[in-house]
């Protein structure tokens, strides 16, 4: 085979009428008499690939007709366009030459449970959800690092293995480092903050790791944070940094991979509304809008409508089981077998729905101002809107112990949360950072930490201190947000979390 002609699936658009050679994998397959439709994936696109009995050597013809899911092979054939084909374009076959055979792949186009996939998830990055997820976390990560590269930010490695707490003690992971203790990091934040001080406008990203006992889909304890710091910069400017950046990852994200967002169902036109100016609450605001009877009377709605989606749920269900009793073809079998499951799926997540939904407006109602909003509170409230919520000023004392302390009310901080909409959730936690000496000090003390741990933190406040803050946000969060997908740990390759590493 000619190496000239060898292309990507991608670039098929710039080949009509010409003979290529694609090399790849078989996703999936059908035949038809003497037609045969090969779905071919490479790496950068899904292709139907078209052969004919007769443009082929007939023994080719029977091999590819065996050929089994996820064999590697090459595809030689004329480009075609057509609107039907996945992508737009096939490939009209005059040749292939099988690789490797794959025998009895694990993964089949039927639905697998959630384990089952984890378990599998070297082979599960192959499934087209994983593809799609995986080139939105490519442009995430390109989009956030092209932002602040391009904003004057300058980039600062902060290590992993850290000496001092930067969030809280709880969720610290120890290490053994050649006999002293030691944590991997919380945020880079502290560190950064030293680096704000030297080139003004910085950023960290890398993992970060959080020993937090929570199983909950927004909770891994391996995950990646971007962290601007900025000196010289007030709580306004950092809620403007932080809409302008999260538009912009949003758009890149609109622009680059909006057939992935079809292909997941992601929302596509809530996306397009991620513009300045996000909507922005105090905490106090918020815990009046929990406890009051807008809270009660949204929740009530919500119980009807996943009331009826229920019943609409197990009509159908139904339905299909009644197919299945009686004498249908295989496929079709097959067919209803995965709408089943996919089905009973929905039905019991709708149920944790409906059984939490009283629960959720019980802690709303009897909220009392003091606490940190927890996951319900936060989902309700970004129920409520239809572009990020900025919940500023909480607590002090439900707060970390860098964060500044507002002036005109000392039982608040300087603080916001990011919450993106439709019941997401928290994106980005960020602060104006306490930069005087002796409050920082005391509120070092309050929480029970090693002020001398810290001396070279307070440091920063000895020698030219600044007013200066900054923010991190979660690119799991985000990534599971944008694409609409419900549990974070498929936005990332391969999950940690608390109860379970599979591979
Ligand atoms: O609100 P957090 O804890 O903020 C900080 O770590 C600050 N030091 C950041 C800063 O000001 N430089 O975490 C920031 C974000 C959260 O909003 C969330 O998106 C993500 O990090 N995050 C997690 N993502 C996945 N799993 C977890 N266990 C997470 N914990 C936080």
């Amino acid at each position: 085979m000619s190496n000239k002609a060898k292309t990507y699936i991608s670039e098929l658009k710039h080949c009509v009428g010409r003979e290529v050679t694609l090399e790849g994998w078989l996703y999936n397959s059908r035949a038809s008499g003497k037609l045969q439709f090969l779905i071919i994936r490479d790496g950068t696109g899904l292709c139907q690939c078209v052969v004919e009995k007769g443009n082929v050597p007939d023994e080719l013809f029977e091999q590819l007709k065996h050929l089994s899911q996820e064999s590697s092979l090459t595809v030689t054939g004329t480009v075609r366009a057509d609107q039907r084909s996945i992508g737009g374009y096939e490939l009209v076959v005059t040749n292939a030459e099988i690789i490797s055979p794959a025998e009895g792949y694990p993964i089949t186009p039927k639905s697998h449970g959630v384990d089952f996939l984890m378990r599998h998830r070297h082979l599960h990055l192959r499934s087209q959800r994983q593809w799609c997820i995986g080139k939105t976390r490519h442009t995430v990560i390109d989009a956030i690092r092209r932002f602040f590269n391009d904003n004057g930010f300058t980039l600062i490695d902060t290590p992993i293995f850290t000496t001092i707490v930067g969030e809280d003690q709880q969720s610290l992971f120890e290490v053994d480092y050649f006999g002293s203790p030691m944590h991997l990091t919380q945020t880079g934040q502290l560190y950064l903050e030293s680096a704000a001080m030297s080139f003004g406008k910085v950023y960290c990203f890398g993992p970060t790791f959080r020993a937090e006992k929570s199983k909950t889909r927004r909770h891994l304890t391996e995950f990646w944070m971007v962290e601007p710091e900025v000196a010289f910069i007030d709580l306004n400017g950092l809620l403007e940094l932080a809409e302008n950046f999260v538009s912009f990852v949003a758009e890149q994200v609109l622009q680059n991979n909006k057939s992935q967002l079809e292909t997941l169902g992601a929302n596509i036109e809530a996306l397009e509304k991620i513009k300045p100016p996000f909507y922005r609450l105090t905490y106090t605001e918020a815990v009046e809008i929990l406890t009051g009877p807008k809270t009660s009377d949204f929740l009530e709605g919500q119980l009807k409508e996943l009331q009826s989606q229920k019943q609409k749920i197990e009509s159908r269900i139904a339905v299909l089981e009644d197919e299945q009793k009686g004498q249908i073809k295989q496929w079709k079998r097959d067919k209803n077998a995965a709408e089943l499951i996919e089905l009973r799926g929905e039905l019991s997540e709708v149920d944790i729905k409906i059984e939490n939904n009283p629960k959720h407006a019980k802690l709303a109602a009897e909220f009392q101002w003091g606490k940190d909003l927890g996951g319900s509170d936060e989902t309700i409230i970004s129920q409520m809107h239809d572009k990020p919520v900025f919940v500023t000023h909480y607590p002090k004392e439900a707060k970390a112990f860098y964060m500044k302390t507002d002036r005109n009310n000392e039982k608040v901080v300087l603080n916001f949360d990011l919450l993106a909409p439709a019941g997401f959730g928290e994106i980005i936690g960020g602060s104006v950072r306490e930069d005087d000496y002796d409050r920082l000090v005391e509120r070092i003390k309050a929480q029970g930490l090693n002020v001398e741990t810290y001396n070279w933190y307070l440091d920063l406040r000895k020698y030219g201190s600044v007013p200066h803050g900054g923010f991190g946000l979660g690119v799991e969060r985000t990534v599971a947000w944008l694409t609409g997908e419900k549990h974070i740990r498929q936005c990332i390759p391969f999950p940690r979390m608390m109860d379970k590493i599979y591979i």
